[in-house]
């Protein structure tokens, strides 16, 4: 049976490191070889410093996957799409792989990181690299708890790895997206508490879900709670953290899921809004400046693409 890489549903960390590289040229064989070196790398770190609950994922980007395995590509596997509206846009910078690196010591991190660009060294070019932290209770720099609706336990699982059924070769591997959002905290700082409360749809202290009365159309949570047809939530697992110093500052988002289309919707209703003007207002005070889709292979199918 089909592993997954275990940094998709695990637990928040207190540090990230991501990682976003390009492929040289020819060098398909010797990528194959060094990301199915990857995993026993991170086991023996995570064995090596048990206590910083050590976790990782590799993803393969939709442009890169067939030189990867030209075999055969994740059903839904496509390049993110810049999207924009007036002046709320995301814009697309894909990238060929994807390395996420978390736990709760950034030293570990660091190490892990080292490694990790030192094996795939001659073959890649590194992109862009963000850290990411924890912020008191699991905020946003925006001061609100960011991941409170994540789903949890098995039903993280449910909602994050693709099923059997979904497509047997790809069993329990996952659907990527990430955009590094820059905040305007100076802008967001103007608001009172209120109307910070109102754009996200929660309470910023105790963190409690508006009344659905209550909640503005364009609140972030009502722009993101999406149903199907049948009522069904259509979810997503966010990993995402803070990222950042003095000068700027933001969200690296970080999104999973058994199909891309459950982010896809959202951000088009972040962006586009509800067809009555009603769009997400958080997007006056962030905007995004990446945005990238990946496919996180399982550990078996990682293994067999290099054999
Ligand atoms: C919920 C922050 C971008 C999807 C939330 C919450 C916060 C938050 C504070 C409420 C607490 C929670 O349930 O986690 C942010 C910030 C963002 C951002 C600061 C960017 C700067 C996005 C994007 C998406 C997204 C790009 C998807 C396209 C969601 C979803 C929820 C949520 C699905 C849960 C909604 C619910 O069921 O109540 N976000 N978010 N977020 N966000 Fe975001």
């Amino acid at each position: 049976m089909a592993r997954e890489q275990f940094g998709i549903c695990a637990e928040p960390n207190l540090h990230s490191y991501y990682l976003m590289f390009n492929v040289l040229d020819n060098k398909n064989k010797f990528i194959r070889k060094a990301l199915a070196a990857l995993p026993e790398l991170f086991d023996d770190y995570a064995d090596q410093f048990s206590e910083s609950n050590l976790n990782a994922v590799i993803a393969i980007g939709a442009s890169y996957w067939d030189e990867y395995y030209p075999k055969a590509k994740p059903i839904g596997l496509k390049p993110f799409a810049h999207m924009q509206v007036e002046d709320r846009f995301a814009p697309a910078t894909n990238y060929d792989l994807f390395i996420e690196i978390r736990s709760d010591r950034a030293d570990v991190n660091h190490v892990v990181s080292t490694k990790v660009c030192d094996l795939l060294n001659d073959g890649v070019e590194l992109a862009e690299q963000v850290k990411g932290f924890r912020y008191l209770d699991g905020r946003d720099l925006t001061g609100f708890v960011d991941g409170s609706e994540n789903p949890k336990g098995m039903h993280k699982r449910e909602v994050a790895l693709v099923k059997e059924q979904d497509q047997s070769e790809f069993t329990k591997g996952s659907y990527l997206h990430i955009q590094r959002y820059r905040h305007n905290m100076n802008l967001w700082q103007t608001l009172e508490e209120k109307q910070q409360e109102d754009i996200i749809g929660r309470t910023k202290r105790d963190d409690i879900e508006y009344a659905s009365e209550d909640k503005p159309h364009t609140a972030h949570i009502k722009r993101t709670n999406l149903k199907d047809n049948n009522g069904k939530s259509l979810e997503i697992v966010r990993q995402s953290m803070p990222y950042g110093h003095m000068k700027v500052q933001g969200l690296f988002f970080v999104a999973y899921c058994h199909t891309p289309e459950n982010f896809e919707l959202q951000l088009k209703s972040m962006i586009e809004g509800d067809g009555h003007g009603n769009f997400d207002h958080l997007l006056k005070y962030t905007q995004a400046e990446t945005g990238a889709a990946f496919f996180a292979p399982s550990l078996d199918l990682i293994a067999e693409i290099a054999a």
